[in-house]
Parts: structure tokens; sequence; C-alpha cells
């Protein structure tokens, strides 16, 4: 485990440490993806070409899903999940809220994870059953927050048929808690709760690739990380916080039948 998050590490350092250095400008030639605002950089693809050839110079034969190259198939029971920027938003107009994500699975279940916020100088860690870590400082997220005074993040997907349902979601949420937090990037609303920054988080429509690495750093801080229903977190949905505050903010979202587009 401490290889795989040695690893991890340096890799998301040396991307995070390119894309500081060759950040765009809003005139870059960006592609889209899935709706007109569903942006790709050409750094988004260069990060995860770094990542993927670093992985593999080191791992040969480990398996690696990105987020812009898909699956890359092996017959090892290691895969790496790597979104090489998450919050490309935030990234492209210059806000600091991006980061560099890589887990590592074992057969299938997220045994090391590292969040790198390179415009922020911070690197989240995480291992299985060793705890979560924002570089030397052990992460424990907040206990004992009743619903009505939780600060709660959560993102929305591109899809127009999405956003419609996510909007009204959350103006059933925003006057039975403290406030909303809308970020930009998943991995690092993940981060923030572990760090007590915000209380609860969820979000439908994101993907193993956001969420891989700063749900482990969000369950070894002490909060539970779930879909609806004791399903299991996946893009349909996910829901994060300490157990108690996860209950109640289950109950007002499953009221409103939140995995569903318009
Ligand atoms: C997005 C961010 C955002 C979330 C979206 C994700 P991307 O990832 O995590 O916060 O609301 O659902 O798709 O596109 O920046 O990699």
């Amino acid at each position: 485990m401490t290889e795989f998050l040695r690893l991890a590490e340096d890799i998301a350092r040396e991307a995070g440490d390119m894309l500081l250095a060759k950040r765009p400008t809003m005139s870059e030639e960006i592609e889209t993806k899935s709706s007109p605002t569903d942006v790709v950089t050409a750094l988004d693809k260069a990060s995860e070409e770094l990542i993927r050839e670093r992985i593999l110079a080191a791992r040969p034969g480990d398996r690696i899903l990105g987020e812009e190259g898909g699956e890359e198939p092996g017959d090892s029971d290691v895969r790496w999940v790597v979104d090489p920027i998450d919050g490309t938003v935030n990234f492209l107009y210059g806000l600091p809220d991006w980061a560099v994500s890589i887990a590592v699975e074992v057969n299938g279940k997220v045994v090391a994870g590292v969040v790198n916020l390179p415009a922020r100088g911070e690197v989240y860690t995480a291992a299985l059953g060793e705890g979560a870590w924002l570089g030397a400082e052990r992460l424990r997220c907040n206990t004992g927050v009743p619903l009505a005074q939780a600060l709660v993040a959560t993102g929305f997907g591109y899809g127009v048929s999405r956003r419609a349902v996510q909007g009204q979601v959350v103006a059933a949420v925003l006057p039975r808690v403290r406030d909303i937090r809308r970020g930009g990037s998943c991995a690092i609303d993940l981060c923030s709760l572990a760090a007590g920054r915000v209380d609860a988080y969820y979000e439908r429509g994101i993907n193993p690739w956001d969420y891989g690495a700063a749900g482990l750093v969000a369950t070894e801080s002490g909060a539970r990380l779930e879909g609806l229903h004791g399903r299991p977190v996946s893009p349909e949905f996910a829901l994060c916080a300490a157990p108690g505050l996860f209950e109640e903010l289950h109950e007002l979202l499953a009221a409103q039948n939140p995995e569903r587009d318009a």
C-alpha cells in the first residue's frame, strides 16, 4: 500500500506541476464532450498521458481507467483510476479549485488515493484502514452537525435535463440547511468534507475518476459515502457525511427522488 501511495503521490505531483506551469487562457482551443459546456483542454489530455506513462513505466501490466482515455486493458488485479483534471471549468477560468486525482484499486477496492490541488499547494492522501491526511495533518470530518446547521457541497452535471432536476432538488435542500456550496470539483468537495471545511456532499452523475481517490480520503476521515437506500456509491448517486447527518440528509434527498433526469 505504501508503495502504491508513494507512486501515486509522485505522479500526481508531477502532473500538477506540469499543469500549473502551463495553465491555459480562455483563448485556448478547447473541445467539448457530453454537452457544449463539458470541456476538455489539451492539458487534460497531456496530464492523463503523462500519468499513464509514469504508471506503466513503474508497473507494466496494471490496468488504468482515465477520464479522457477510457480503460486500458491488462490482466493485473490492480487498476489505477485517474482524473487528470477534476474541476476543468475552474482550471480554464483561472480559479484555484482543480485537482489531479489518482486512486489505486486492488480487486475492485480502492486501497490508496491522492488528490493534488496544485494551485492551493495542498495534497490529500489516504490509505485503506490507515487514515486520511492533508500533508502531515490527520483528517477527521465534522461530527455531530444537525442538518439545519450543515454546510452542504453539491455539484451539477453538464446535461440540461439532468440540471433541471438538480435545480429542483437543491431548491428543496437549501431552506433546510445552513447553506450550499458549489465548488466545481467533486474530488475537492470530498476532500473538503474530510478536512471539516464542509459538512456534507451529494451529487448525481459523478464518475469513478471523480470520487475514487477523494472518496477514500472522505471515508478514512470518518465519513459515510454511499448511494441512496444502502446502495454503493455510483454514477447514479453519491451522498457523503458523518453518520447522523448522513441519515438526516438521506431522508431529505430520497424524498426528492433525485436519481432521475427531466
Ligand atoms: C466535474 C466536477 C464537478 C461536478 C461534475 C464533474 P470535471 O468533473 O467534478 O464538480 O459537478 O459532475 O463532471 O468535468 O471537471 O472533470
